[in-house]
């Protein structure tokens, strides 16, 4: 399937697609979990991979008030990866350490969002700058 945002694949072999409604997650659920499955995740992984990319894309909706998500596969010669990189332009987050934390929510969710994508990732980053936006970053390898 193309999901809606996805018509054009750069040459670097990554494809943004907009997260600004749950039809969006819906599709980019979709299509990771296409990708992580043609690349030869187990069924365990590629749920793992979905779980945490879901949570960030809700972030990005409910926090962030929508963004776009950069979906890339990654081959460094021994193992195959996907990369995914949620960004937005909203308010950002002021600690992002208080953030990390099991249980923390400015929203009244569980605030395990964010830490229970940093568990099943094997690389996780966040970038943020209060008023301007933030980006997390996650890897997993097959
Ligand atoms: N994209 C974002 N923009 C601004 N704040 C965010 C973003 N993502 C997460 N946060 C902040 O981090 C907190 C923790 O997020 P998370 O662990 O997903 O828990 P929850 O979504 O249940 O609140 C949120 O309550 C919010 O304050
Ligand atoms: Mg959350």
């Amino acid at each position: 399937m193309i999901p809606r945002g996805a018509t054009q694949r750069p040459a670097a072999g990554s494809v943004k697609l907009p997260v600004r409604t749950p039809e969006d997650i819906v599709r980019t659920r979709q299509f990771l979990r296409e990708q992580a499955k043609a690349i030869g995740f187990s069924l365990v992984d590629q749920t793992k991979i979905v779980t945490a990319a879901s949570e960030l894309a809700r972030n990005t909706l409910e926090y962030g008030g929508g963004g776009e998500v950069t979906i890339e596969v990654l081959n460094d010669g021994l193992r195959k990866g996907v990369r995914l990189a949620f960004n937005d332009r909203g308010p950002g987050i002021v600690d992002i350490n208080l953030a990390l934390k099991d249980g923390y929510t400015t929203g009244g969710g569980l605030g395990l969002g964010l830490s229970g994508a940093k568990r099943l990732s094997n690389e996780f980053s966040i970038e943020s700058k209060p008023g301007e936006g933030t980006r997390v970053t996650i890897t997993r390898w097959r």
